[in-house]
């Protein structure tokens, strides 16, 4: 296997761009001119907006008072079974998160805050529209502001400007927007809302742009847009706001006060982070997450005579995510092959995708994941430096990828057995080192895996 692109991460190259005071009033200047020029965007919200208000800078729009948003306690007492979901969810922890947290620092104290307020909109959204952030160490976070993305971020959304880098208007208040607009709630108001029906509402945060350099740092949204499952009108909420992966419906009441449901969409948002809620003790979680990562991809493995010798052909399927996998914050995640071949008498006679010391992978195999350039042409994980892609090589929704493994070059001398496995990390081990994770050994989990005999 002939691949370089693992990370270099000597702190020499280390390269900051927001550094310069010129290229931070850049950096600033475009940032604006980017928010001006939003207005030819499709517009989501279950009101017309007025064009001119698009073109306003949203910044202003969404400032409200500490307080104004409402915390998940008081949702709690009469959405008790979607409050528990939610409560281990990975929007509850996105600030508190401990992968977060260092990336996110370290991205403050580089860029002279410059990143904070950015970050901040999408892990923190109650706290920076009600300025309690910056400062970035979230010290002056009220209860509501330190719980993530909480119920009353997501149900007071009135308008996605954009799918992209929180483009989105909040109205807090008395009016709660959800999928039907039909029932009694004494508490608050509802209001039928399409967009919260709709992928583009998940699109408004899983899909984001380096606001200067415009690299793609994460394309979810987009990417599921133009695969399959948008054309089908499978949504995002129907695999990650059911109760398992697929398309299975949990039917009941989204509060005892309220109506028997056909449907009552879970909160659990459960995607490929097993390892995490293992960390956190969240049972429940870490077995959805494993049930997700090994629902999204299928191999196939075929053994054939070639002039190299015995050639593995493996195809890696993507059978159930609807869109790439992998898919996200991709540079500090990794997955790829693990392929071993034995003899009959069973010692190893070809092997690649192992672990080498420190707990890496074999740097010499082929990864499926993005990673980032900086301004300097260095290979970089930090997303707020990343100025172009290096390198993407991931499975789209429904397709496949091949990769052919010379295991036998003098061909074949007996009976031998091939196993091959998909794995995943969910934090690579050089990210963790980097970001200062102490003691933290990433696990792989296995995807997917495949048997083969060869005779
Ligand atoms: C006093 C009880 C009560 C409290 C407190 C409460 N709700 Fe509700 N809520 C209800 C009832 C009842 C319904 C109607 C459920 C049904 O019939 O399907 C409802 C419905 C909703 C809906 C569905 C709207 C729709 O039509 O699609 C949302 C969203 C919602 N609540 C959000 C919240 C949020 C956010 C909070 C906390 C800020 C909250 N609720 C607090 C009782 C309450
Ligand atoms: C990340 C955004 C997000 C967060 C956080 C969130 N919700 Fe929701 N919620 C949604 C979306 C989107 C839907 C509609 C899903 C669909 O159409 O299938 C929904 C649906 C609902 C419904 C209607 C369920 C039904 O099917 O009748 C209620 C009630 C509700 N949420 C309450 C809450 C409460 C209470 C919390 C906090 C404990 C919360 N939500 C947190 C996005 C969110
Ligand atoms: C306000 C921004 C925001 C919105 C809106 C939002 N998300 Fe997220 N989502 C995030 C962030 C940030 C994280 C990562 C949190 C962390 O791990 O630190 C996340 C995590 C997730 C994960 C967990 C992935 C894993 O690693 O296990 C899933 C699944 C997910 N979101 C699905 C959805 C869906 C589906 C919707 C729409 C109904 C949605 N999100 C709406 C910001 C958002
Ligand atoms: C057909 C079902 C399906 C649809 C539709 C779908 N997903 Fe997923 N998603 C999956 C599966 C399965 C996984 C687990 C594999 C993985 O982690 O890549 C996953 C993983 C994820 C993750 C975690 C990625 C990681 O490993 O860190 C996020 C975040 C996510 N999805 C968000 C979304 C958003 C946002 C949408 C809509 C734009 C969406 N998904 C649409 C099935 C789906
Ligand atoms: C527009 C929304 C958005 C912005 C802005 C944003 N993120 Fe995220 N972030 C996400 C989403 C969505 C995920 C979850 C994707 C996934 O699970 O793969 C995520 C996940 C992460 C994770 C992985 C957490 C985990 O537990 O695996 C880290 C680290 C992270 N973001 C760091 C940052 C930093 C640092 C910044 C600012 C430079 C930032 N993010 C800005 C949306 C955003």
């Amino acid at each position: 296997m002939k691949n370089n692109e693992h990370w270099e991460l000597s702190p020499a190259k280390k390269q900051n761009f927001f550094k310069t005071p010129i290229v931070v009033v850049i950096a600033a200047l475009a940032l604006f001119f980017f928010l001006a020029s939003c207005t030819s965007n499709e517009q989501t919200g279950d009101e017309q907006a007025d064009p001119d208000e698009s073109q306003k800078d949203l910044a202003e729009i969404n400032q409200f008072e500490a307080g104004d948003f409402e915390s998940p306690d008081i949702c709690r007492g009469c959405h008790p079974e979607i409050y528990d979901q939610w409560s281990k969810s990975k929007h509850q922890y996105a600030w508190v998160d401990e992968f977060y947290q260092p990336d996110y620092l370290k991205a403050s104290k580089e860029t002279d805050g410059l990143t904070d307020v950015f970050c901040g909109e999408c892990h923190a959204p109650v706290a920076v529209r009600t300025q309690q952030l910056p400062p970035p160490d979230g010290s002056l976070f009220d209860d509501t502001s330190k719980r993530g993305i909480s119920c009353d971020y997501c149900h007071t959304v009135k308008e996605i400007v954009e799918p992209l880098n929180v483009m989105t208007i909040s109205a807090p208040g008395d009016i709660k927007r959800g999928p039907r607009g039909d029932g009694e709630a004494s508490y608050h108001e509802v209001e039928y809302s399409e967009m919260h029906t709709d992928s583009v509402f998940c699109g408004s945060c899983h899909n984001v742009k380096h606001p200067v350099s415009r690299a793609v740092i994460i394309d979810t949204y987009d990417d599921w847009k133009q695969g399959p499952y948008a054309q089908e009108g499978v949504r995002c909420q129907d695999c990650h706001m059911t109760p398992g992966p697929g398309f299975e419906k949990n039917p009941g009441k989204s509060s005892p006060m309220g109506l028997e449901r056909d449907h009552v969409a879970t909160h659990y948002f459960h995607g490929g982070s097993t390892f995490f809620q293992k960390r956190k003790g969240n049972e429940k979680q870490e077995e959805l997450a494993m049930q997700m990562l090994q629902a999204a991809a299928e191999l196939e493995a075929e053994a054939a005579l070639s002039e190299n010798g015995v050639e593995l052909a493996v195809r890696v399927k993507n059978v159930g995510a609807g869109h790439k996998i992998p898919t996200g914050v991709t540079y500090i995640r990794k997955m790829w092959l693990e392929v071993t071949v034995v003899d009959d008498s069973g010692g190893t006679v070809y092997s690649s995708g192992h672990l080498v010391e420190g707990n890496h992978v074999d740097p010499d195999t082929e990864f499926y994941r993005k990673t980032f350039r900086d301004a300097e042409g260095n290979l970089t994980q930090k997303s707020w430096i990343a100025e172009e892609i290096a390198y993407d090589r991931r499975i789209p929704a429904k397709g496949y990828d091949q990769q052919v493994f010379e295991i036998l070059p003098e061909g074949l001398s007996g009976e031998y057995q091939a196993t091959v496995r998909l794995m995943y990390r969910s934090m690579s081990q050089e990210a963790a080192n980097e970001m200062g994770i102490e003691g933290l050994e990433v696990p792989g989990i296995e995807m997917a895996r495949t048997e083969l005999s060869i005779k």
